[in-house]
C-alpha cells in the first residue's frame, strides 16, 4: 500500500514539472527492442511483443490523459516480412488480441483508431480487428491512435508519387513545376495528420529505419536505452519534458 502510495507520488511529481500548455500535439514511436527483452529473460520472442502489445496499452493511456492528440506507432514494416514465419504470424494475431481486450477502453477514452501502411496486403482476421476498432471509434474526438503497419517510408512516398502522375498525367510544365510540398503530402498515407513534432525510439538504437521519412523532417528526436516492453509512463513524461527543453527552430534562428 506504501509502495502503491509512493509510486503514485512520483508520478504526481513528474506531471508537476511538465508544461501542460506543450505538450506535442504528434508523438511517433519506433517500438524497438521486444525480442533483446524477452532474450535477456531467456524467453521466447514472441513473448517480448506480448509485453510490448501490454506497453501499447500503458503508454495510450498515459498519451491520452496528457492530451496528446496524435500517436503513431511503428507496429510492423514492409521489411518485417523477411522475419520467420512464426514469430510474423504471431504478430498478425496481437492487433486481434489487443482490440479484443482493449477496444471498449479505448471506446471510454475517446480514442479514434487509425493506420497507416500496406492494409490490404495483411491476413484477413487482423484487417477484420483493426477495420472495426475504426468503425467503432470513427466518431471519436480524444486522442487519434495511428498504428503503422505493413508500413514504410519510401513505399509511401513511391506510392505518393504513382498517385501524382497519373493524377498529372494530362498537366501542363508549368502546372508539375507548381505542385508544392504541402500539396504532395495529401498523396501520403499521413495525409489527415500534422507532421509529428517528437520522435522517439527505444532500445538504444539510434535510426529511423523507413519510419515516416517525409513526416520527421522538423521533428525532434528521442533515443531511449530502454527495451519497448519496459517503457513506461514515467518514461513518456521525461521523453516530453526533455522535448520541452529544446528549442524548435524550423531552420530559421
Ligand atoms: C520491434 O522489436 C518490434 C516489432 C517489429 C513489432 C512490434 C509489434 C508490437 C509491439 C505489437 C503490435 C500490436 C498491435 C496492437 C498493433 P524487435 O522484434 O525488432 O526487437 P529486437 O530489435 O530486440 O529484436
Amino acid at each position: 500500500m506504501f509502495k502503491k502510495f509512493r509510486k503514485n507520488d512520483d508520478k504526481q511529481m513528474q506531471h508537476d514539472a511538465l508544461d501542460l500548455q506543450h505538450i506535442p500535439e504528434h508523438i511517433a514511436i519506433i517500438m524497438d527492442g521486444n525480442g533483446r527483452w524477452a532474450k535477456q529473460r531467456k524467453m521466447p520472442r514472441i513473448k517480448g511483443h506480448y509485453q510490448g502489445m501490454e506497453t501499447i496499452k500503458a503508454i495510450t493511456r498515459a498519451a491520452s490523459d496528457l492530451d496528446v492528440k496524435y500517436l503513431t506507432l511503428y507496429a510492423f514494416s514492409t521489411e518485417n516480412w523477411s522475419r520467420p514465419q512464426e514469430e510474423i504470424n504471431y504478430i498478425m494475431g496481437l492487433p486481434v488480441n489487443f482490440l479484443n481486450t482493449f477496444l471498449p477502453e479505448l471506446i471510454e477514452k475517446n480514442v479514434k483508431v487509425e493506420t497507416i501502411g500496406f492494409m490490404d496486403e495483411l491476413p484477413t482476421k487482423t484487417i477484420q480487428a483493426i477495420e472495426e476498432a475504426k468503425l467503432k471509434t470513427a466518431d471519436n474526438t480524444g486522442l487519434t491512435l495511428i498504428f503503422a503497419i505493413n508500413y514504410g517510408g519510401r513505399a509511401e512516398v513511391m506510392n505518393g508519387i504513382h498517385q501524382v502522375i497519373k493524377q498529372y498525367k494530362n498537366a501542363s510544365d508549368s502546372e508539375i513545376d507548381q505542385l508544392s510540398e504541402k500539396e504532395f503530402s495529401r498523396y501520403l498515407m499521413t495525409s489527415e495528420f500534422p507532421d509529428p513534432d517528437l520522435l522517439i525510439r527505444t532500445s538504444g538504437e539510434q535510426r529511423i529505419s523507413n519510419f515516416l521519412i517525409w513526416q520527421l523532417s522538423y521533428s525532434e528526436f528521442i533515443f531511449n536505452e530502454k527495451m519497448w516492453p519496459e517503457f513506461s509512463e514515467e518514461d513518456l513524461t521525461a521523453c516530453i519534458k526533455t522535448y520541452q527543453s529544446r528549442q524548435r527552430r524550423f531552420g530559421g534562428l
